[in-house]
């Protein structure tokens, strides 16, 4: 695993970006297992910006979402192929149907069946990007007795619905669940990036940074596993954290 510690939220934005254009410059046929959330939101305009000043090129590109909400319709303005439509795929040269972002409103057993059709139906990905949700989840893979290796479906947990509920109007109106890549799905991607900010994170990457073990408690503990894990994290969750390098 490496770390890389940045000034700021900012920064690590901006490094994240360069990570994800790496892979883009450098890959054949890129392909980029993506993400939504807030803390992945600073990601894209640098991605964009950089697609501005032609230091990258999407037109080669494909991608595949980590997860939406079971149940949202593709045009609800929380939905994630709204968010990826609206701070992303629009603003570069992405062909769209390059792009996939789950269908939270299709049969879960037929749109179970295209998301492993999109995620290994050509080549696996190059790069996954991540956030990590209070919970601890990567994806929306919750922490359980079990986890799920497989695309499926998940039931979200109390804090991620509360944590969530800040984009909806009424706590009430945040979905329950969600069809999500595994961590298996997560875990065979090249290379991860992870990225995290703020203080509620920090007991998620507490149990990531500074302890060995790994517990299907915290799901993003499993990313201790894999070969090419890079976590982008800014000086004050390091010092929340307890982190050096
Ligand atoms: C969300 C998404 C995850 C995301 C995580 C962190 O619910 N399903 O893919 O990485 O939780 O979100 P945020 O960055 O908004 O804290």
């Amino acid at each position: 695993m490496k770390v890389i510690i940045t000034k700021s939220y900012e920064e690590s934005c901006k490094t994240v970006a360069d990570l994800i254009i790496e892979t883009v410059n450098t890959k054949e046929n890129p392909k980029l297992g993506l993400a939504t959330g807030s803390t992945a939101e600073g990601v894209y305009p640098f991605l964009i910006k950089a697609y501005e000043e032609k230091k990258v090129d999407f037109s080669k590109t494909s991608t595949v979402n980590l997860d939406e909400y079971l149940g949202m319709s593709v045009d609800h303005e929380q939905s994630y192929t709204t968010y990826m439509n609206k701070k992303f795929f629009n603003h570069i040269n992405i062909d769209k149907s390059k792009t996939y972002v789950a269908n939270g409103m299709n049969d879960p057993a037929e749109e179970i069946k295209l998301f492993n059709e999109k995620l290994y139906g050509d080549k696996m990905l190059d790069l996954q990007l991540l956030g990590v949700g209070v919970s601890g989840h990567i994806g929306f893979n919750e922490p359980n007795s079990a986890l799920i290796s497989g695309v499926h479906i998940e039931d979200l947990v109390e804090s991620t619905i509360e944590a969530n509920s800040r984009f909806f109007e009424n706590k009430e109106d945040v979905p329950k669940k969600s069809i999500t890549m595994g961590v298996g799905d997560i875990m065979k991607a090249e290379r991860i990036v992870l990225i995290a900010t703020g203080d509620n994170k920090i007991p998620a990457m507490k149990s990531l940074l500074m302890t060995d073990k790994i517990s299907t408690d915290c799901p993003v503990d499993f990313l201790k596993l894999h070969r090419d894990l890079v976590v982008v994290i800014d000086e004050n969750l390091a010092k929340g954290v307890g982190f050096s390098n």
